[in-house]
């Protein structure tokens, strides 16, 4: 019952998080795609996680308690064009070392705004998570921007391009506005963490 879900705690970085034991999934995505909107529609609490126009907000690991020893993680937003170079850089490593090591991530949802889906960064970190034998949702956002013909348009060119990554990669539409693909998304989480 993701209803449930509770903050746990806000690493400044991977070696703050909590112990790695039990299951974890985690949101990330380039800023402003949509990913604190998402994790509140799934826990049904709008204020758990904070949202922004501002891009960059989140700039914390920001972990959540789902059920005992059932975590879900919202990483900080890649990809905003203000950040300097040197923390993108700094942050890149990490999210990498986070995807490679990490014994209890199961799974890594990839949001994406569906007008603007599997840029560079987005394709490089489903590599990496597909490489580190990750189940990946990409999730394609804010879904209520497009009209049914070209969701589902894009829905079907992304589901096409995913199969390149040649791992278990799932692509939904969904809107934090609308709650479209709202049970989709539950139904992968509900897999992944074995319920
Ligand atoms: P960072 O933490 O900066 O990386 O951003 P984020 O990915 O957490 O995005 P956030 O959830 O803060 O949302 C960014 C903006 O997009 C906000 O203005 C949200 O209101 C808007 N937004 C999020 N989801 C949706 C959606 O489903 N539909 C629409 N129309 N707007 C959305
Ligand atoms: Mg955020």
């Amino acid at each position: 019952n993701y209803q449930q879900t509770s903050f746990l705690t806000s690493a400044p970085d991977i070696t703050a998080l909590p112990p790695d034991t039990g299951i974890e999934v985690a949101f990330a995505g380039r800023s402003n795609a949509g990913k604190s909107s998402a994790l509140n529609t799934l826990t049904r609490q709008n204020g758990l996680a904070r949202t922004s126009k501002t891009p960059g907000r989140t700039q914390l690991i920001n972990t959540f308690r789902l059920a005992d020893e059932k975590r879900l993680i919202d990483l900080p937003g890649y990809g905003f064009a203000k950040v300097p170079l040197a923390v993108k850089e700094k942050w890149q490593k990490s999210l990498g070392e986070y995807l490679m090591k990490r014994q209890s991530l199961k799974g890594l949802v990839v949001l994406m705004d569906i007008r603007h889906p599997l840029k560079d960064l987005d394709q490089q970190l489903i590599h990496w998570a597909v490489e580190s034998q990750l189940s990946v949702l990409l999730l394609l956002t804010k879904a209520d921007k497009l009209s049914p013909g070209p969701r589902k348009k894009t829905l079907l060119e992304v589901r096409e391009a995913s199969l390149a990554f040649m791992g278990d990669v799932t692509v939904h539409t969904f809107s934090s506005l609308s709650k479209q693909g709202l049970t989709e998304l539950e139904q992968v989480l509900d897999d992944w963490y074995g319920r």
